[in-house]
């Protein structure tokens, strides 16, 4: 049950030193609405950056992809989100003539009928299967299809892994292709602190909100009495480093009890949960976490300000 497992995370995670929760945590109810009002926040420039891309260079991505005349394809996106961005890649492959399946996997079941219902409206002529579930699940499935592959992984979603959890999700997702088929990959790009760092530090508190959710969560699913009075949200940004980090710190030397995980926690003040990190890329850390997979970069699509990129990476 998923239950078991929050609790398994939460129990080991605070019981490290420094103490760590896994971000994926942070996506309940509650949440989900938090990021979305994440994406329209000024300082939150990721979302629109690659918005961008896809509106202004949706016709270059395409014609990168080297599709041969009435060939036939399955576009797979990973963590499809609400179409806002992919519709414009949709609707230039069906302006080139494109015969191709769209193929959108998520976790939640939720996200893929609004999106659905979205694609229904705004694409008629679309062919899109759904497909709820884990995506290596679903991407073993998909090796048995002949058909060539476009996989999108965008809104730098592979941010959240560190370079080693990276490295073995983009070997893993390689294993599920075929020569020929090709990644969409988005990802932030290295910049300058004064840009990166307010990204996490919304001056409306939503980052904020969404980071202590994490701490409300834990209260209602695992009956824990975090006093929420007495955490802030502490994000940092090393801009050599190039990974943005948030924290929850504890204003006070505190005890915490997690009922359902049987077990008291003691903070000292000033002491840290690692609650997220989002890693930012260049062609090099890139092409060092691809280094030895059968992977290879093709071309990288930027917005204006070469602060987002959409890496074609070629399946070898
Ligand atoms: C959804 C993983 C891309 O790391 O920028 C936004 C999540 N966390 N603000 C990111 C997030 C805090 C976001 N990703």
């Amino acid at each position: 049950m998923v239950q078991e497992q929050f609790k398994q995370d939460v129990s080991f995670g605070l019981s490290q030193t420094p103490k760590r929760i896994p971000s994926k945590y942070f996506y309940d109810k509650r949440g989900d609405e938090l990021f979305v009002q994440i994406m329209h926040m000024p300082e939150y420039y990721l979302t629109r950056s690659e918005m961008e891309v896809f509106v202004e260079q949706s016709s270059g991505i395409v014609a990168s992809l080297a599709i041969r005349p009435g060939e036939e394809m399955e576009i797979v996106e990973l963590g499809a989100g609400d179409g806002t961005k992919t519709i414009h890649l949709l609707r230039e492959f069906m302006h080139a003539g494109v015969n191709f399946r769209y193929l959108p996997i998520d976790i939640s079941s939720n996200a893929l009928s609004g999106l659905e219902k979205y694609l229904n409206a705004e694409m008629p002529d679309l062919k899109i299967n759904c497909m709820h579930g884990d995506y290596f699940r679903m991407l073993g499935d998909l090796k048995q299809s002949p058909v060539r592959k476009v996989i999108l992984f965008l809104g730098s979603n592979i941010g959240n892994m560190p370079d080693e959890d990276a490295r073995n999700f983009l070997a893993s997702l390689s294993r599920n292709l075929n020569p020929g088929d090709k990644i969409i990959l988005g990802v932030d790009l290295l910049k300058e602190k004064e840009i990166v760092l307010p990204a996490y530090n919304d001056s409306q508190g939503i980052t904020r909100d969404f980071n202590l959710n994490l701490l409300k969560r834990m209260n209602r699913e695992l009956e824990a009495n975090f006093d929420l009075k007495f955490f802030i949200h502490d994000p940092e940004y090393d801009e050599a480093e190039g990974i943005a980090k948030s924290f929850l710190k504890s204003t006070k030397e505190q005890v915490v009890e997690i009922k359902l995980i049987g077990k008291r926690f003691f903070f000292a003040q000033n002491e840290r949960i690692h609650t997220e990190i989002s890693r930012k890329y260049n062609d090099t850390i890139l092409r060092g976490i691809i280094a030895s997979s059968p992977l290879k970069i093709q071309h990288c699509f930027k917005d204006q300000r070469g602060w987002f990129g959409d890496y074609i990476i070629d399946r070898i």
